[in-house]
């Protein structure tokens, strides 16, 4: 099929690459000039496994394109996906100008003859917008189209594998002739039957919203669970154990750290609520998920200053992991941009490490590079040496097995602050450490004293 994919970036990339690895004919289009002009260069501009060898391919092999064009990327296409960012607006709303700026360039480029086009939501977009998407064609056409809903469920760092082998396609319809040709579009990637679920529009729409709310509500569930633990003097890692082998309850999602962070699950909890109060429909729970996200990201900060005090300066900090979660380089909302800068508002500097987010970094912390209160390190232990606590914020396969004994050696004191538990309390006590964690007892390393009183 005759693809065009509007909106090049972490998704867009992916559906287009994807769709053009299994034999369309796709390009990818986009107003971001430097974006096109590096991913025509064969440079890939974001983080994503697996992605950068499907795009050289398909490249190669003349099935990918990538054009500014946009107008004569969507005149051309039979199928066309709407990829554009969906950002808050200031009332929490989803920002719907992308998403129908684009619409009107598909209605003023409609061509004259040719088969009848699909045009496909595929950004995240509240209930209702497939139908202001048709209004804005129609303004400059009377030829006959279809528009359909196909969110995508995607997950950053796992994007390809999720878009090549997905658990279902949610594909909201309202023509047999939609139904059959997203049908054939998708038969590659379901072959082991997995399941197109095809449904009205509206439906498909809140799927989406449903599915990322309800994850974001069992991050925040458990990391309220995580509280109580502290409280108490429990342990939320066997808690987690204790709920998640129930069949009806599951492992998925339950590890307390944090916060959630990322371009949707904010951003999509708080375009849920929007819709839910604009129909008049109690949003409680999603304003209960994200007070909890709220206070879970400035946790570690609170730790931080009820061992040093308020005032942080003459402090170091040696931060691993800024991305939002591990194996992607994207930062939007992560937790580190709250907890770095909280930090360095109360005159700490901080030295952070991140596999792959640097550039990134670089973007969002400017100010902080500029003024020096922040550095960027090229390795995870340079950013430790003469720290006064290592902070992990972020749960890098990488971070998972340091060298202990070497961290114990470049700090000025051995205090880690663990927002992801990455490690066992019980070890990093033996190791020497002061080790305060989410959800689970703190520990100080073993002394003498304190390991004769234990009966060690
Ligand atoms: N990132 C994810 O993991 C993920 C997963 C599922 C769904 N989504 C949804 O998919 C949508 C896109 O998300 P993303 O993370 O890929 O965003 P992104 O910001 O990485 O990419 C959006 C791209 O759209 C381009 N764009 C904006 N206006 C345009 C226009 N008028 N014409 C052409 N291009 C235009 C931008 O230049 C940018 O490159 C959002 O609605 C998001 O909620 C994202």
């Amino acid at each position: 099929m005759q693809i065009a994919v509007v909106g090049t970036g972490y998704v867009g990339l992916v559906v287009g690459a994807c769709l053009a690895e299994s034999g369309n004919d796709v390009t990818c289009c986009d107003i971001d000039a430097a974006k096109i002009a590096r991913l025509n260069a064969g440079e890939i501009p974001i983080y994503e496994p697996g992605l950068e060898p499907l795009v050289e391919r398909n490249l190669e092999q003349g099935r990918l394109h990538f054009t500014t064009e946009v107008d004569r990327g969507v005149a051309e296409a039979e199928v066309i996906f709407i990829a554009v960012g969906t950002p808050p607006g200031e009332d929490g709303s989803a920002d719907l100008k992308h998403v129908l700026a684009v619409a009107g360039t598909i209605g003023r480029n409609m061509p004259a003859t040719g088969p009848e086009k699909i045009v496909i939501t595929k950004s995240t977009v509240p209930v209702g917008t497939a139908g202001k998407v048709r209004e804005a064609i129609l303004k400059h056409t009377n030829r006959t189209f279809h528009v359909c809903s196909n969110p995508e469920f995607l997950k950053e760092g796992a994007a390809v594998q999720d878009f090549m082998k997905p658990d279902r396609v949610v594909v909201g319809v309202d023509s047999e002739h939609a139904r059959q040709r997203l049908g054939e579009l998708y038969a590659p990637f379901v072959r082991t039957g997995n399941p197109v679920l095809f449904m009205d529009i509206a439906s498909a729409e809140i799927t989406k919203y449903a599915a990322n709310a309800m994850l974001a509500t069992r991050i925040s569930f458990m990391n309220m669970v995580a509280g109580l633990c502290e409280a108490v003097g429990a342990d939320v890692a066997r808690v987690r154990q204790g709920i998640g082998t129930d069949d009806r309850i599951g492992q998925s999602f339950l590890f307390a750290g944090i916060g959630y962070g990322g371009s949707c699950f904010p951003k999509d909890v708080k375009a849920l609520v929007h819709t839910l109060q604009a129909v008049g429909v109690d949003a409680s729970i999603l304003d209960g998920v994200e007070q909890v996200n709220e206070a879970q990201k400035k946790l570690l900060l609170e730790r931080v200053t009820e061992r040093f005090g308020e005032d942080l300066s003459d402090l170091t900090f040696g931060v691993w992991g800024l991305s939002f979660k591990p194996e992607t380089d994207d930062m939007r909302e992560a937790p580190a941009l709250t907890v770095v800068r909280g930090l360095i508002e109360r005159g700490a500097r901080v030295r952070a490490h991140d596999p792959q987010a640097r550039h990134e970094a670089e973007h969002y912390f400017a100010d902080l590079l500029e003024d020096g209160s922040l550095q960027l390190c090229d390795g995870n232990y340079d950013c430790i040496e003469g720290a006064d606590a290592l902070l992990v914020l972020t749960e890098w396969q990488p971070y998972r097995h340091p060298d202990f004994e070497r961290i114990k050696n470049r700090l000025s004191q051995p205090l880690i602050f663990d927002g992801r538990n990455l490690w066992d309390p019980e070890k990093m006590r033996g190791y020497g450490f002061h080790y305060v964690s989410i959800g689970r007892p703190a520990v100080a390393p073993l002394t003498v004293a304190t390991a004769a009183a234990a009966g060690e």
